[in-house]
Protein backbone atom coordinates (compact mmCIF):
# COMPACT_ATOMS: atom_id res chain seq x y z
CA UNK A 1 0.00 0.00 0.00
CA UNK A 2 1.52 3.52 -0.55
CA UNK A 3 0.79 6.43 1.38
CA UNK A 4 0.52 9.90 -0.04
CA UNK A 5 0.94 12.72 1.95
CA UNK A 6 0.02 16.14 1.09
CA UNK A 7 0.55 19.56 3.28
CA UNK A 8 -1.90 22.93 3.15
CA UNK A 9 -1.68 25.98 5.13
CA UNK A 10 -4.43 27.38 7.23
CA UNK A 11 -5.97 30.89 5.54
CA UNK A 12 -7.51 34.03 7.66
CA UNK A 13 -10.28 35.92 5.65
CA UNK A 14 -10.13 39.57 4.78
CA UNK A 15 -13.83 39.25 4.06
CA UNK A 16 -15.48 36.35 5.61
CA UNK A 17 -17.57 33.28 5.24
CA UNK A 18 -20.58 33.24 7.42
CA UNK A 19 -23.63 31.08 6.54
CA UNK A 20 -24.27 29.00 3.78
CA UNK A 21 -27.08 28.96 1.20
CA UNK A 22 -26.77 25.03 1.48
CA UNK A 23 -25.20 23.68 4.36
CA UNK A 24 -24.83 20.02 3.19
CA UNK A 25 -23.02 21.06 -0.32
CA UNK A 26 -21.49 24.09 1.52
CA UNK A 27 -22.55 26.67 -0.86
CA UNK A 28 -21.74 29.86 1.20
CA UNK A 29 -24.39 32.69 1.35
CA UNK A 30 -21.30 35.07 0.18
CA UNK A 31 -17.96 35.16 -1.59
CA UNK A 32 -15.26 35.23 0.81
CA UNK A 33 -11.73 36.04 0.09
CA UNK A 34 -8.00 35.30 2.10
CA UNK A 35 -4.74 35.30 3.06
CA UNK A 36 -2.89 31.52 3.27
CA UNK A 37 -0.69 31.59 6.22
CA UNK A 38 2.85 30.71 5.75
CA UNK A 39 4.88 28.62 8.52
CA UNK A 40 1.43 27.20 9.69
CA UNK A 41 0.62 24.05 8.32
CA UNK A 42 -1.14 20.81 8.17
CA UNK A 43 0.64 17.46 6.89
CA UNK A 44 -1.60 14.55 6.32
CA UNK A 45 -1.41 11.13 5.03
CA UNK A 46 -2.92 8.75 3.57
CA UNK A 47 -3.31 5.28 3.11
CA UNK A 48 -6.16 3.11 1.87
CA UNK A 49 -5.76 -0.67 2.90
CA UNK A 50 -8.28 -3.23 2.07
CA UNK A 51 -7.58 -5.25 5.30
CA UNK A 52 -8.97 -2.39 7.23
CA UNK A 53 -12.75 -2.69 8.83
CA UNK A 54 -13.32 1.00 9.53
CA UNK A 55 -11.30 4.34 8.82
CA UNK A 56 -8.77 5.44 11.36
CA UNK A 57 -7.85 8.79 12.31
CA UNK A 58 -4.71 10.31 14.30
CA UNK A 59 -4.65 13.76 14.85
CA UNK A 60 -1.44 15.06 16.18
CA UNK A 61 -0.57 11.07 17.44
CA UNK A 62 -4.18 10.92 19.43
CA UNK A 63 -6.89 9.06 18.21
CA UNK A 64 -9.43 11.38 17.48
CA UNK A 65 -12.78 12.02 18.88
CA UNK A 66 -16.01 10.23 17.58
CA UNK A 67 -17.16 13.69 15.61
CA UNK A 68 -13.68 14.10 14.34
CA UNK A 69 -14.15 10.61 13.13
CA UNK A 70 -17.29 10.48 11.57
CA UNK A 71 -16.72 14.33 9.85
CA UNK A 72 -13.69 13.17 8.09
CA UNK A 73 -15.24 9.26 7.04
CA UNK A 74 -18.01 11.32 5.51
CA UNK A 75 -15.46 13.28 3.81
CA UNK A 76 -13.92 9.95 2.80
CA UNK A 77 -16.98 9.01 1.46
CA UNK A 78 -16.83 11.56 -1.26
CA UNK A 79 -13.55 10.74 -2.37
CA UNK A 80 -14.78 6.93 -2.51
CA UNK A 81 -17.90 7.24 -4.64
CA UNK A 82 -15.47 9.76 -6.91
CA UNK A 83 -12.71 7.46 -7.57
CA UNK A 84 -15.26 4.14 -7.62
CA UNK A 85 -13.77 2.31 -4.70
CA UNK A 86 -15.15 1.27 -1.35
CA UNK A 87 -11.73 0.58 0.47
CA UNK A 88 -11.45 2.40 4.31
CA UNK A 89 -8.42 4.74 4.90
CA UNK A 90 -5.38 5.19 7.70
CA UNK A 91 -4.83 8.96 8.16
CA UNK A 92 -2.98 10.81 10.26
CA UNK A 93 -2.83 14.24 10.95
CA UNK A 94 -0.18 16.87 12.19
CA UNK A 95 -0.51 20.55 12.28
CA UNK A 96 2.20 22.95 13.81
CA UNK A 97 -0.01 24.96 15.69
CA UNK A 98 -2.96 25.47 18.37
CA UNK A 99 -6.21 23.64 16.72
CA UNK A 100 -8.49 26.13 19.27
CA UNK A 101 -6.15 29.58 18.44
CA UNK A 102 -9.06 30.79 16.54
CA UNK A 103 -6.85 30.10 13.60
CA UNK A 104 -9.47 27.96 10.52
CA UNK A 105 -7.35 24.92 11.41
CA UNK A 106 -10.43 22.99 9.73
CA UNK A 107 -9.29 25.01 6.09
CA UNK A 108 -5.81 23.32 6.23
CA UNK A 109 -7.41 19.94 7.51
CA UNK A 110 -9.56 19.22 4.79
CA UNK A 111 -7.09 21.10 2.42
CA UNK A 112 -4.92 18.74 2.60
CA UNK A 113 -6.97 15.85 3.37
CA UNK A 114 -8.38 16.68 -0.27
CA UNK A 115 -4.98 16.28 -1.39
CA UNK A 116 -3.66 13.34 0.13
CA UNK A 117 -7.16 11.34 -0.17
CA UNK A 118 -7.98 11.90 -3.64
CA UNK A 119 -4.43 11.38 -4.84
CA UNK A 120 -4.00 7.86 -2.51
CA UNK A 121 -7.42 6.92 -4.00
CA UNK A 122 -5.80 6.97 -7.90
CA UNK A 123 -7.27 10.50 -8.73
CA UNK A 124 -5.55 13.27 -10.15
CA UNK A 125 -7.89 16.20 -9.57
CA UNK A 126 -7.69 19.90 -11.25
CA UNK A 127 -7.04 22.57 -8.84
CA UNK A 128 -10.56 23.78 -9.15
CA UNK A 129 -12.39 20.03 -8.72
CA UNK A 130 -9.75 19.94 -5.39
CA UNK A 131 -10.83 22.88 -4.10
CA UNK A 132 -14.49 21.99 -4.63
CA UNK A 133 -14.11 18.24 -3.31
CA UNK A 134 -11.89 20.27 0.23
CA UNK A 135 -15.15 23.01 0.36
CA UNK A 136 -17.34 19.90 1.37
CA UNK A 137 -15.09 19.15 4.03
CA UNK A 138 -14.81 22.76 5.51
CA UNK A 139 -16.23 25.81 3.14
CA UNK A 140 -12.83 28.02 4.40
CA UNK A 141 -10.93 24.72 3.16
CA UNK A 142 -11.78 25.24 -0.71
CA UNK A 143 -9.96 28.88 -0.19
CA UNK A 144 -6.32 26.73 1.28
CA UNK A 145 -5.78 24.72 -1.74
CA UNK A 146 -5.14 27.56 -4.34
CA UNK A 147 -1.71 29.64 -4.03
CA UNK A 148 -1.11 33.12 -1.98
CA UNK A 149 -4.86 35.48 -1.55
CA UNK A 150 -7.48 33.37 -2.82
CA UNK A 151 -11.18 34.52 -3.46
CA UNK A 152 -13.86 31.73 -3.12
CA UNK A 153 -17.38 32.33 -5.16
CA UNK A 154 -20.62 31.52 -4.17
CA UNK A 155 -22.86 29.95 -6.45
CA UNK A 156 -25.88 27.66 -6.59
CA UNK A 157 -24.73 25.33 -8.03
CA UNK A 158 -21.76 22.86 -6.51
CA UNK A 159 -19.79 22.78 -9.70
CA UNK A 160 -18.83 27.08 -9.83
CA UNK A 161 -17.68 27.11 -5.78
CA UNK A 162 -14.21 27.15 -5.50
CA UNK A 163 -11.61 28.84 -4.85
CA UNK A 164 -9.41 30.75 -7.36
CA UNK A 165 -5.80 32.69 -6.84
CA UNK A 166 -5.92 36.29 -7.25
CA UNK A 167 -2.11 36.80 -6.30
CA UNK A 168 0.68 34.65 -5.53
CA UNK A 169 2.12 34.89 -2.11
CA UNK A 170 5.09 37.14 -3.22
CA UNK A 171 2.65 39.89 -4.62
CA UNK A 172 2.46 41.60 -1.04
CA UNK A 173 4.76 40.73 1.86
CA UNK A 174 2.05 41.19 4.61
CA UNK A 175 2.62 39.51 8.04
CA UNK A 176 -0.47 38.48 10.09
CA UNK A 177 0.64 38.73 13.41
CA UNK A 178 -1.69 35.96 15.17
CA UNK A 179 -1.94 37.64 19.15
CA UNK A 180 -3.02 34.18 21.13
CA UNK A 181 -5.77 35.54 24.58
CA UNK A 182 -7.24 31.75 24.15
CA UNK A 183 -5.99 28.19 23.63
CA UNK A 184 -9.61 26.52 24.29
CA UNK A 185 -11.73 25.40 22.29
CA UNK A 186 -14.50 27.35 21.04
CA UNK A 187 -17.92 25.81 22.78
CA UNK A 188 -19.94 26.66 19.23
CA UNK A 189 -17.83 25.64 16.16
CA UNK A 190 -18.51 27.29 12.72
CA UNK A 191 -20.47 24.49 11.23
CA UNK A 192 -22.88 25.42 13.78
CA UNK A 193 -22.42 28.82 13.58
CA UNK A 194 -23.40 28.95 9.91
CA UNK A 195 -26.79 27.42 10.62
CA UNK A 196 -27.41 30.25 13.21
CA UNK A 197 -26.63 33.34 10.65
CA UNK A 198 -29.95 33.32 8.76
CA UNK A 199 -31.67 33.74 12.26
CA UNK A 200 -30.11 37.45 12.78
CA UNK A 201 -31.84 40.11 11.66
CA UNK A 202 -28.24 42.19 10.45
CA UNK A 203 -27.33 38.90 8.13
CA UNK A 204 -29.32 40.35 5.06
CA UNK A 205 -27.67 43.31 5.45
CA UNK A 206 -24.25 42.06 5.83
CA UNK A 207 -25.34 39.89 2.38
CA UNK A 208 -26.14 42.90 0.77
CA UNK A 209 -22.98 44.94 0.96
CA UNK A 210 -20.93 41.90 0.60
CA UNK A 211 -20.45 41.76 -3.51
CA UNK A 212 -19.29 45.43 -3.26
CA UNK A 213 -16.82 44.68 -0.41
CA UNK A 214 -15.05 41.89 -1.90
CA UNK A 215 -15.01 44.10 -5.42
CA UNK A 216 -12.91 46.25 -3.22
CA UNK A 217 -10.86 44.09 -1.19
CA UNK A 218 -9.48 42.31 -4.60
CA UNK A 219 -8.83 45.87 -5.87
CA UNK A 220 -6.60 46.83 -2.22
CA UNK A 221 -4.68 43.67 -2.57
CA UNK A 222 -4.03 44.16 -6.41
CA UNK A 223 -2.89 47.99 -5.59
CA UNK A 224 -1.12 47.21 -2.29
CA UNK A 225 -3.47 49.75 -0.97
CA UNK A 226 -3.05 48.89 3.04
CA UNK A 227 -4.58 51.87 4.22
CA UNK A 228 -8.08 51.08 2.19
CA UNK A 229 -7.70 47.54 3.27
CA UNK A 230 -7.04 48.26 6.81
CA UNK A 231 -10.68 50.19 7.03
CA UNK A 232 -12.48 47.57 4.66
CA UNK A 233 -10.84 44.55 7.00
CA UNK A 234 -12.42 45.75 10.22
CA UNK A 235 -15.58 47.17 8.95
CA UNK A 236 -16.38 43.16 7.41
CA UNK A 237 -15.13 42.11 11.00
CA UNK A 238 -17.22 43.84 12.94
CA UNK A 239 -20.34 43.04 10.35
CA UNK A 240 -19.55 39.08 10.95
CA UNK A 241 -19.41 39.89 14.71
CA UNK A 242 -22.37 41.70 14.63
CA UNK A 243 -24.46 38.77 13.23
CA UNK A 244 -23.10 36.22 15.39
CA UNK A 245 -24.01 38.22 18.58
CA UNK A 246 -27.45 39.11 17.31
CA UNK A 247 -27.94 35.17 16.39
CA UNK A 248 -30.52 33.20 18.19
CA UNK A 249 -29.13 31.69 19.99
CA UNK A 250 -26.18 34.65 20.44
CA UNK A 251 -22.63 33.64 19.95
CA UNK A 252 -19.91 36.21 21.74
CA UNK A 253 -16.40 35.42 20.69
CA UNK A 254 -14.74 38.37 22.02
CA UNK A 255 -12.60 38.36 25.49
CA UNK A 256 -11.56 41.66 27.00
CA UNK A 257 -8.12 41.05 26.19
CA UNK A 258 -9.70 40.74 22.39
CA UNK A 259 -11.36 44.02 23.25
CA UNK A 260 -7.54 45.88 24.50
CA UNK A 261 -5.68 44.43 21.61
CA UNK A 262 -8.60 45.92 18.69
CA UNK A 263 -8.69 48.99 20.52
CA UNK A 264 -4.91 49.58 20.88
CA UNK A 265 -4.09 48.82 17.31
CA UNK A 266 -6.80 51.06 16.36
CA UNK A 267 -5.05 53.69 18.30
CA UNK A 268 -1.68 52.57 16.92
CA UNK A 269 -3.29 53.10 12.98
CA UNK A 270 -4.53 56.54 14.63
CA UNK A 271 -0.92 57.48 15.06
CA UNK A 272 0.05 56.84 11.35
CA UNK A 273 0.79 52.84 11.62
CA UNK A 274 0.00 51.01 8.82
CA UNK A 275 -1.57 47.95 11.02
CA UNK A 276 -5.31 46.69 11.38
CA UNK A 277 -7.02 43.51 12.34
CA UNK A 278 -9.74 40.80 11.92
CA UNK A 279 -11.08 37.89 14.42
CA UNK A 280 -12.53 34.52 13.29
CA UNK A 281 -15.09 32.52 14.78
CA UNK A 282 -12.67 32.90 18.29
CA UNK A 283 -10.93 35.47 20.64
CA UNK A 284 -7.82 35.56 18.92
CA UNK A 285 -6.79 38.67 17.30
CA UNK A 286 -4.95 38.49 13.66
CA UNK A 287 -3.37 41.73 13.56
CA UNK A 288 -2.05 42.73 9.42
CA UNK A 289 0.92 44.77 8.71
CA UNK A 290 3.31 45.25 6.10
CA UNK A 291 6.36 43.42 6.85
CA UNK A 292 8.54 45.84 7.66
CA UNK A 293 7.00 46.52 10.82
CA UNK A 294 6.01 42.78 11.94
CA UNK A 295 8.90 43.10 14.59
CA UNK A 296 7.81 46.06 16.33
CA UNK A 297 4.35 45.18 16.18
CA UNK A 298 4.71 41.84 17.64
CA UNK A 299 6.71 42.89 20.39
CA UNK A 300 3.91 45.41 21.40
CA UNK A 301 1.76 43.16 20.75
CA UNK A 302 3.39 40.76 23.64
CA UNK A 303 3.44 43.74 26.08
CA UNK A 304 -0.64 44.01 26.27
CA UNK A 305 -1.86 41.96 29.04
CA UNK A 306 -3.72 39.00 28.64
CA UNK A 307 -1.58 37.68 24.99
CA UNK A 308 -0.27 34.56 25.73
CA UNK A 309 1.91 34.30 22.92
CA UNK A 310 2.08 35.67 19.12
CA UNK A 311 2.29 34.00 16.06
CA UNK A 312 3.72 34.95 12.75
CA UNK A 313 3.01 34.39 9.15
CA UNK A 314 3.51 36.14 5.90
CA UNK A 315 1.33 34.75 2.53
CA UNK A 316 1.72 31.22 2.11
CA UNK A 317 1.46 28.76 -1.09
CA UNK A 318 -1.64 26.34 -2.26
CA UNK A 319 -1.68 22.56 -1.33
CA UNK A 320 0.53 19.96 -2.32
CA UNK A 321 1.97 16.32 -2.31
CA UNK A 322 5.04 15.66 -0.65
CA UNK A 323 7.34 12.75 -0.69
C1 LIG B 1 -15.31 32.72 10.91
O1 LIG B 1 -14.87 26.96 7.16
O2 LIG B 1 -14.59 26.72 9.65
O3 LIG B 1 -13.44 31.53 10.01
O4 LIG B 1 -17.52 24.95 6.64
O5 LIG B 1 -18.46 24.56 8.90
O6 LIG B 1 -16.05 24.01 8.44
P1 LIG B 1 -17.23 24.90 8.11
O7 LIG B 1 -16.85 26.35 8.59
P2 LIG B 1 -15.46 27.12 8.50
O8 LIG B 1 -15.95 28.62 8.71
C2 LIG B 1 -15.04 29.66 8.76
C3 LIG B 1 -15.66 30.84 9.37
C4 LIG B 1 -14.74 31.99 9.68
C5 LIG B 1 -14.68 32.99 8.53
C6 LIG B 1 -13.89 32.59 7.32
O9 LIG B 1 -12.88 31.87 7.44
O10 LIG B 1 -14.26 33.07 6.23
Amino acid sequence: MTITTAVSHPNIAFIKYWGNRNDELRLPASSSLSMNLAGLQTRTAVEFDSSLRNDTLLINRDTASQDQQRRVSDFLDLVRQLASIKTKARITTESNFPSGAGIASSSSAFAALALAASTAAGLSLDEQSLSRLARRGSGSAARSVPSGFVVWQTSDKDGDSFGVSIAPPEHWALVDCIAIVSEREKAIGSTEGHKLAATSTLQAARLAGAPHRLELCTKTILDRDFSTLADLIELDCHLMHAVMMTSHPPLHYWMPASLAIMEAVRGWRRDGLSVCYTLDAGPNVHVLCPAGEADHLCARLEGIPGVIRVLRAGPGGPARIID
